[in-house]
């Protein structure tokens, strides 16, 4: 017998305001990169450059939900989901990232919300899921200063337009990785690399995040305020005491250094030099103008990360020792299944006597599905859910803060850099024909949610 059939869990278990849900993003669900008036992300960009993503592969349809967006409500109401989290693409509804709107991208997302409501989904916005409009980006995108209030005044638009009908908002999605990977390693849009485009771009978008965040507080006073990191659990290769320290440096830059500005504790400078130099951009009146007393704070984590020391590495002489090196199962993505590592990231993550709420806002798996009969039997992925599933019931055991767990994702999408090639959908998309298959995945999290 296989675990699906075994599997004692029961949503009940959670507690009754557990929060289920499954996480989307604009860029990688919508396509119609160009429709009604909609301006280009740097994304846009970015992908239309030869060789930056795997066998080429762009977003200019994705899963076509801007046009099927009816469709996968429908699929996410037969899943018994009851949120939705999404986000706004901020060159459609404002094509050259500031006034004047586009209305058109305006309707677009009021559609959605109404037809979400009238499913009784509850809407969750992301405000910024990494497609910067590319008329800002040759403004410097991030790495300028006026990066805050081109990001506000498109929060107070969103606000606007969109907070009569939905509460729940989540401000900046895995800041670390968009800056990481898109200004310091150049391997995400913007392509930008290096210290100084990575220190300014980190940041900036922390100002904004608080920014952003008064924003909206002040626009919608009765608004269920978020924002999410990205986390991973952290181990030294040995216990030798140099590799102690690199997996240290390693867990302050992954784990650290954006979630405490927002917490009033500054940046971790003194677990990881290189931040000093964030003082060349750090302003007088900043360090009033970092934090915000969000409501939630959102975590997404995947994996655990092996860690050893390397001179060779500049800035951080750490490097992590992949899973396949390791010999230890991992997914698509190359990283290793290792549940344990949510719960010890929400143990990590509960010192924190800042955060008031936790919610697990990403976790899921890509791996190499295939339609069989009309079936998906994706048992890896069942299995994942459900094992990090018993993860967060350890921790709530335990009494650890920790209030809801969302999905990524509903459906297969683009991944980034990685293409379509890394399949997270709880149902399969066939990128030719955009057909739409449930896989055992979703109809297990279906009846788990029934
Ligand atoms: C984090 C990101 O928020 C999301 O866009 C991405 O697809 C997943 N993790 C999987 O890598």
């Amino acid at each position: 017998m296989n675990k699906v059939e075994n599997s004692f869990l029961n949503k009940n278990q959670f507690g009754e305001d557990f929060l289920w849900g499954v996480s989307t993003a604009a860029f990688q669900i919508e396509g119609a990169h160009d429709a009604d008036g909609k301006g280009s992300s740097i994304w846009d960009v970015f992908t239309s450059q030869k060789g930056k993503i795997k066998n080429d592969h762009h977003a200019i349809t994705a899963c076509d939900f801007y046009n099927s967006y009816q469709t996968d409500i429908d699929l996410i109401r037969e899943l018994n989901i009851p949120n939705f989290r999404f986000s706004i693409s901020w060159p459609r509804i404002m094509p050259t990232g500031v006034h004047p709107v586009n209305q058109a991208g305006i309707d677009y997302y009021n559609k959605i919300i109404d037809s979400l409501l009238e499913s009784g989904i509850e809407p969750w916005i992301t405000l910024y899921h990494w497609d910067l409009p590319h008329a800002l980006e040759v403004k410097g995108g991030w790495t300028n200063r006026e990066s805050v209030t081109w990001f506000s005044d498109y929060a107070a638009v969103c606000a606007h337009y969109f907070g009569d009908r939905v509460k729940n908002w989540m401000v900046i999605n895995e800041p670390s990785v968009f800056t990481g990977a898109g200004y310091f390693l150049g391997i995400h849009a913007p392509g930008k690399k290096g210290i100084s485009n990575y220190l300014k771009a980190m940041h900036h978008v922390t100002l904004a995040t608080a920014k952003g965040a008064k924003v909206l507080r002040n626009a919608i006073p009765d608004a269920n305020i978020g924002t999410t990191f990205s986390c991973t659990h952290i181990e030294p290769a040995t216990q030798n005491a140099k590799d102690i320290e690199a997996a240290k440096r390693v867990d302050t830059l992954l784990n650290r250094t954006f979630i405490e500005p927002i917490l009033g504790l500054g940046y971790p400078q003194k677990d990881l030099p290189v931040l000093k130099k964030l003082n060349n951009y750090i302003l007088e009146d900043d360090l009033n103008n970092l934090d915000f007393h969000f409501d939630f704070i959102g975590l997404q984590c995947y994996t655990r990360e092996v860690v050893k020391s390397s001179l060779l590495i500049p800035y951080i002489g750490a490097e992590l020792v992949s899973a396949d090196k390791r010999n230890v199962i991992s997914t698509e993505m190359g990283w290793e299944v290792y549940p344990p590592a949510l719960y010890h990231v929400l143990k990590k993550f509960n010192e924190y006597k800042g955060i008031k709420k936790i919610i697990i806002t990403e976790n899921g798996a890509a791996f190499a599905d295939t339609v069989t009969n009309g079936k998906v039997f994706d048992i890896k992925r069942t299995h994942y859910i459900q094992d990090h599933l018993e993860q967060i019931l350890k921790a709530k055991e335990e009494g650890l803060n920790v209030e809801g767990y969302f999905v990524w994702s509903l459906t297969d999408n683009f991944e980034w850099a990685e293409g379509y090639n890394a399949r997270f959908g709880l149902i399969h998309v066939d990128f030719n024909t955009q057909k739409r298959t449930i896989k055992n995945s979703g109809l297990w999290f279906k009846d788990f949610l029934s």
